[in-house]
This record gives C-alpha cells, structure tokens and sequence, in this order.
C-alpha cells in the first residue's frame, strides 16, 4: 500500500503523538546483548518511525527518550545514553536527514543537568531546523511532568503573576510544550501500561495505546496499527457525542 492508500485508509488521524518510547533493555536482553546495544536500536528506529508518521500526515511527534527519574540507573548506563544522544546529533548525516525530511527538532526537559558537550549539540540542531516547516520532532530528554509543572508554578511565583490571572492559558506558556497542541494519542511501546510522568497535564484527553513490540522492533506496520486503533476511538472530553 501507498502511503496515499494508507491515508485514505484510516478516517480519523490524530494531529500530536506521544511515544513512550519503552523496551530497550528488554529487546537486546531477549538477544543475549548488553543494554546499551538496544538503546542504541532504539535510537536508529527514530527517523524511520518519525518519517512513518509525517507520511501518514501526522505533524507533531513527541518522543520520551530519558526521564527525570531515570537517572537513578547505574551511573554507566545513564552515561552512555548521553553519549547516544550527543553522537546522533552531532553526525552530519543526522542533520542532513532532518533537512531532506524538512523537519523541525525541539526540546522539552531541563537542560542544566546535562554536559556542556550535550547542551552544545542541542542547541545547535534545534538552531539549524527551526525553520523547517514540516514533522515537528520534540524530544523529551531530562523531562518530567511533575518538574515541568514545578517549574512553571516558580516561573508564575517568580514574576508575581497575580494569582486571579492564573487559568489554564497562563499555566500552558509557562511549560514545556507551549506552542504545541496536546497530544492526541500516547502509545506506549514494550507493554506496560503507565504514564511514567509523561506529559501529565497535557495527556488529560489524550488516547493511550500501548503495544507489547519492544521500541527497536516498532516500525511503519505498527504506526498503521496504532493509527488504526485510534481511528476506532471515540472521544468525548466530558461530553456527550463529538460530531464527525
Ligand atoms: C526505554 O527503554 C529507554 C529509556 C528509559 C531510557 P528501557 O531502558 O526502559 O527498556 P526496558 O524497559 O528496561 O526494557
Ligand atoms: C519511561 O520508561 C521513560 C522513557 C521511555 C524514557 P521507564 O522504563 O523509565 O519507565 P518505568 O520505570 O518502567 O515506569
Ligand atoms: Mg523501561
């Protein structure tokens, strides 16, 4: 099938995905390879499951990659996914990539934790595709919803924002995510079935799907999948019927 025969294929496609992007370790331990190998698959599945979801017109995509909580795994593991990112970001066929796909990176998460090194090779690819114009990529990297409400109330208290003035629209600029609508459907890959502090306060009407494929095995048949299931939903946010 086309991607134009996928498209017509499925009626109601959300407009934001959040991955949870689950089963690293899972995956190499079931081949007998050590943990950083699958953090490593992981990584190299991004671009094929980001280009997977812009052709079935899909325009935000965000994607957990390392939460505030887990730092609390031993220090060579968490060393090595830093490394990961810091490499993949700073190869030139990764920027190249992200051009010929006309596609924009950013960042959510707190960006103080991590090396100069990191925080330079961040900076400079969110630099070089701002203006790209299709997929925006957010990675959620050091990033935790209860942080990131945290941080927004001290941003609030900070430049004494009267507490009458304090409604959901305020509350939205200060996070993370502003600019971006909420995400529609959140799939989690690797089985479990829980948030993880995942994007709490803008998960609130979000679809879940959790599939049992380990993240390095979740390609373009299970984002058709998950598009399918979601298709098959019918939200309500508190109502009754939603028209169409
Ligand atoms: C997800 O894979 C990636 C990160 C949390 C960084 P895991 O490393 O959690 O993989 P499992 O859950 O142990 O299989
Ligand atoms: C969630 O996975 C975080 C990311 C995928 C980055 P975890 O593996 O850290 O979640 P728990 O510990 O199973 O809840
Ligand atoms: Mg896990």
């Amino acid at each position: 099938m086309t991607a134009e025969e996928k498209r017509n294929n499925i009626d109601k496609l959300p407009t934001h995905v959040g991955i949870i992007m689950d089963g690293n370790g899972r995956w190499a331990e079931s081949k007998g390879l050590p943990r950083l190998a699958g953090h490593r698959a992981g990584g190299d599945n991004l671009p094929r499951v980001a280009r997977a979801f812009w052709a079935h017109g899909i325009s935000y995509l965000t994607v957990y990659a390392f939460s505030t909580e887990n730092w609390s795994r031993p220090q060579l593991e968490v060393q090595g996914l830093m490394e990961i990112l810091r490499e993949t970001l700073s190869r030139p066929d990764f920027l190249e990539t992200l051009h010929k796909e006309n596609m924009r990176l950013r960042h959510i998460g707190r960006l103080d934790r991590l090396t100069a090194d990191l925080r330079k090779a961040i900076s400079n690819v969110l630099e070089r595709t701002k203006d790209n114009t299709g997929l925006t990529l957010n990675v959620a990297f050091d990033y935790g919803g209860r942080e990131e409400l945290l941080q927004a109330y001290q941003a609030m208290m900070q430049e004494r924002i009267p507490p009458e003035a304090v409604n959901e629209e305020t509350l939205r600029r200060y996070l993370y995510t502003i600019g971006l609508p909420d995400p529609d459907l959140i799939i989690r890959t690797g089985g479990e079935e829980r948030l993880s502090n995942f994007l709490l306060w803008q998960s609130a009407y979000s679809e879940y799907y959790t599939t049992p494929c380990y993240w390095p095995d979740f390609d373009e048949a299970e984002v058709q999948k998950a598009l399918q299931a979601y298709s098959q939903r019918q939200r309500r946010f508190g109502g009754l019927r939603v028209p169409g």
